[in-house]
Order: C-alpha cells, then structure tokens, then sequence
C-alpha cells in the first residue's frame, strides 16, 4: 500500500520504521522539511517528502501530529480524494495543545478531528505510549500481543485502519464508531496499558467519560514530576505500570 506519513516524532518515527519493514511504499513528511528528518526514520526505506508530496497519490494518509496542529494540515487533507484512508493518532492534552473549548464542553476529540479535516478518519495508535510501540510489537498469533482499539465511522477506513494495525505488530481491535472512540482517549483503562484482545473489550466498557479527563491530567503531573517536562516520553515499563495504576 502506498501511505503518507505527517509527523516523524516518537510515533511517527516508529510508524516510518515499521510500516516500510512491512513492505509498504512509504513517505514521510515534518513541519521543518525533509532535510530535517533523521536518519533512523528512514532507515527502513521510508522516504523524506515535503507535507504536500506525502499527501500524493497515496492510499492512506496518517496524522502522527500534535491535536492542535490539525487545522494547519486541513487545507492539504481537504485536496485528497474522497476514498483516500485518513488515520489519526492524535490525542488531546490541554498543557500541550492549549485548550481547546468543544473537547472540553464534552467533543470526542476524533469528531473534533473530522470536523476540523472536513471528512470521515479513522482513530488508531492513539492508545499506545511510544515506549511500547517502538519496542513492544509480536507477529501475529503470538501470546500476549498487544491489542490496539480502531474507530471509525466508514467500513473502508476500518478495515484499511485495521490491516495496517495488524502490519505494526499489534492486534487490532474494532472498537466502533468516531462517536464511541471517547472510551480510548487518555484516562480511560485501554488507554497506554498494553492489554490484549481478551482484555479490550472489558476495558472499553468500562470506561468512564466523567473521570477520564480528570485521570489523563494526574498522569501528566507525575510524569512532569519524575521526568521534569511534559515533552519527554516515560519508557514503556514506567508508562505502562503508571497507566494502569490510574486508568483501570
Ligand atoms: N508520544 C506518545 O506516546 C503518543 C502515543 C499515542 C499517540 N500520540 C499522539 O500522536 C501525535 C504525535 O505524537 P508524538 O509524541 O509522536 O509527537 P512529537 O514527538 O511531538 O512529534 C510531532 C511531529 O509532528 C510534526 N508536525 C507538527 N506539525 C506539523 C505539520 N503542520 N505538518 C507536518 N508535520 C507536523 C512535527 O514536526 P516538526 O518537529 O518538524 O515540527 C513532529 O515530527 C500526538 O497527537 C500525540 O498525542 C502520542
């Protein structure tokens, strides 16, 4: 498949990476230009393009950038053709991304997402810490592999979001529409904790949209006080075990 990457940092790095292990034709763009991208991004054979070339004649298109940065790419999305498979990463944190008023009057953040792109997305690898994603990923059938929850609203985009899932070493996972997918935002018990296919279900029913916020923003306060800022992304031990603490 061929898939344009926007964002080369802790998860668009691994996306690159494990996407083009995979065998898919993959291009990568930053906000800074091409020549800016590292070297182990591409080491897989990702290509560097400018954001415009990664949005070219592809079938897929992941969003791998801060939440509050989605309308600065709306004009480059609104260009690509209707069947075009758009995926977001994105989550919000009001520290990072300013806050934003309709997710905080109760928006899911994908449907904030969609609204600010102007078309349908899928949500995927939202729910996982860096940590886990660069180094925790099994083939499939493998005990104990990671599942990871896929919303969408339009079959097509489930089911090219869920092969592409499955390509990065994780199970994916059908966790229903844009409008459920406020059941894996961060502070809810799927959210970072590494849990398997037996245990996704559960954990999406357990979620509770009135504590998630308030678990999400304990999280940041500990990892702002043990690693000292809020850019820096705990290991995945320490993320998952900080995780499940708060969030199951
Ligand atoms: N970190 C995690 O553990 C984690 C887990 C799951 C989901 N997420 C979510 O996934 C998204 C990315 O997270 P991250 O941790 O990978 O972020 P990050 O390390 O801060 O990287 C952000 C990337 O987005 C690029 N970018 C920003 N604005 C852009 C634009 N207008 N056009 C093209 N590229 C642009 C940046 O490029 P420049 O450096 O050139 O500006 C950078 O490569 C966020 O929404 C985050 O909440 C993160």
């Amino acid at each position: 498949m061929k898939i344009g990457i926007l964002g080369t940092g802790h998860i668009g790095k691994t996306l690159a990476r494990k996407l083009s292990a995979a065998g898919h034709d993959v291009k990568v763009a930053n906000s800074r230009g091409p020549e800016t991208i590292e070297a182990d991004v591409l080491a897989l054979g990702a290509r560097a393009v400018s954001t415009a070339q990664a949005v070219e004649d592809v079938d897929a298109v992941i969003l791998s950038i801060p939440l509050n940065r989605i309308p600065t790419i709306a004009p480059l999305i609104a260009n690509l053709p209707a069947e075009t498979v758009v995926i977001d990463t994105s989550n919000y944190y009001p520290h990072r991304d300013d806050k934003i008023d309709a997710i905080e009057a109760g928006q899911v953040e994908s449907l904030w997402v969609a609204q600010q792109l102007g078309r349908p997305i899928a949500k995927a690898w939202n729910a996982i810490g860096s940590g886990s994603f660069a180094t925790k990923g099994k083939p499939a059938g493998s005990p104990d592999r990671i599942a990871l929850p896929v919303a969408a609203d339009r079959e097509k985009d489930r089911s090219v979001a869920m092969a592409i899932v499955e390509d990065t070493g994780l199970d994916a996972f059908d966790a229903g529409t844009l409008a459920d997918s406020w059941r894996q935002q961060p502070g809810t018990p799927c959210y970072c904790t590494d849990l398997t296919r037996e245990q996704m279900a559960g954990a999406l029913a357990s979620a509770d949209a009135s504590r998630s916020p308030k678990r999400r923003d304990l999280a940041v306060a500990v990892i702002q006080e043990r690693l000292g800022d809020a850019t820096t992304n705990p290991d995945a031990d320490f993320g998952v075990r900080l995780s499940r603490a708060i969030f199951m």
